[in-house]
């Protein structure tokens, strides 16, 4: 049993950093694009055995130290009544977007529903069928990131709807991403009853804030979740997306790890966060676009920049992109498994 993942959230010491990426489960595998030539994504994410299926497909061909269970953020969103459709090239697109805050009130719970049963169920049966070789991840989308979907209606560069209401309905907003709060924990808690042994929190779009509206808009929503979550014992990551301007506060929101995306420099965070909880990240995905030989090179440095006194977990600063090729991403398995024992050895007690 393959427990390194777990051992660097609860503070253990490992004889080498474990690996998974963000969007593992994904385009870049022609394994996943087989099934996905077969059925809808939503379709995809609500069958069981086909989401445990593309789950288990990048941990049986490279290796990764854990498994995110196949599924998407915007879920909570469609089982609290709103209808999203994923669009080729678009990306998500809700049909009615909130532009009228009165929506909120006519929005339901997950608990009234037996929508998402479905992905509890992947969630049992992908434990089932990982045989406890690794752990896995459930997650969801932050409040803040849920909300700017919601009401924008889609991605966007800008999102100037959601962001307009901080300023005009803060209020509201305020209710909104209180409502998200307690249905996300609501979720994450099937989610573990299921099996899921840890928990990321996509806060994509944290960066779309201002540093003072991320700690009014997001950062106390965000410890909300991490300490009802960890409280239950199981570890938290949070992967709040440009906002290293909050990294101190984050670090003490009750989450066992922070992500750090591939914007943000590496060794800064680990002085300031000085092993309070561990990091998780931060190789730029267009690294993997790069010769085996320079994404090597590339991975010593973010191990260099991590340094050996910080808990690791090695993975990309943001989703893998669906260009990457595969041959990369063995080198980067590869590169991480072969050059991170070095950086553990003092901790281990192991010699080379
Ligand atoms: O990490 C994994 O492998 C688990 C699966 C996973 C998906 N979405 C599958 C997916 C996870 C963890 C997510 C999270 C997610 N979904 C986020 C946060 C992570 C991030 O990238 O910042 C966000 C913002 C979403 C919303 C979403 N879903 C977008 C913007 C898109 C379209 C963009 C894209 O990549 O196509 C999706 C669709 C989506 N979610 C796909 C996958 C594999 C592509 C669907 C397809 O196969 O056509």
């Amino acid at each position: 049993m393959n427990t390194r993942f777990l051992d660097v959230l609860n503070g253990r010491p490992v004889d080498r950093t474990p690996i998974w990426v963000m969007r593992q489960a994904g385009r870049y595998l022609p394994e996943y694009r087989a099934v996905r030539a077969k059925h809808s994504f939503l379709d995809m994410v609500y069958t069981p055995e086909v989401a445990v299926e593309v789950t288990l497909q990048p941990i049986d061909i490279f290796g990764f130290d854990a498994a995110i269970i196949f599924s998407d953020i915007l879920v909570i969103p469609e089982a609290m009544g709103m209808h999203v459709q994923f669009l080729e090239g678009r990306g998500p697109v809700f049909d009615a977007p909130i532009r009228d805050f009165r929506a909120i009130d006519r929005l339901g719970s997950i608990s009234a529903t037996d929508k998402l049963d479905p992905i509890y169920e992947a969630v049992r049966l992908a434990r089932t069928e990982l045989e406890g070789k690794v752990p896995l991840i459930g997650f969801a989308g932050a409040p803040w990131t849920l909300a700017a979907y919601m009401i924008e209606g889609s991605g966007s560069k800008t999102f100037q709807h959601a962001r307009a209401a901080l300023y005009t309905h803060p209020d509201a907003m305020h209710a909104l991403l209180d409502r998200l709060t307690r249905e996300i924990i609501i979720y994450l808690k099937n989610k573990i009853a299921a099996g899921a042994q840890a928990i990321q929190i996509f806060d994509s779009w944290a960066g779309q804030l201002t540093p003072q509206q991320f700690r009014t808009f997001s950062l106390p929503y965000l410890k909300k979740i991490s300490e009802a979550i960890s409280a239950t014992g199981t570890p938290v990551i949070l992967f709040a997306r440009n906002a290293a301007h909050s990294l101190d506060e984050l670090s003490q929101a009750g989450a066992a790890a922070l992500g750090i995306d591939w914007q943000t420099e590496m060794a800064p965070c680990c002085d300031l966060i000085k092993n309070r909880v561990a990091v998780q990240g931060n190789l730029d995905p267009l690294a993997l676009f790069a010769t085996p030989g320079e994404i090597r090179a590339q991975v010593g440095q973010v191990l260099e920049n991590v340094g050996s006194s910080q808990r690791h977990i090695f993975n990309l600063g943001h989703g893998i992109l669906p260009q990457t090729p595969v041959a990369s991403v063995r080198a980067l398995v590869d590169a991480v498994h072969e050059l991170s024992p070095l950086y553990h050895r003092e901790k281990t007690g192991v010699t080379l």
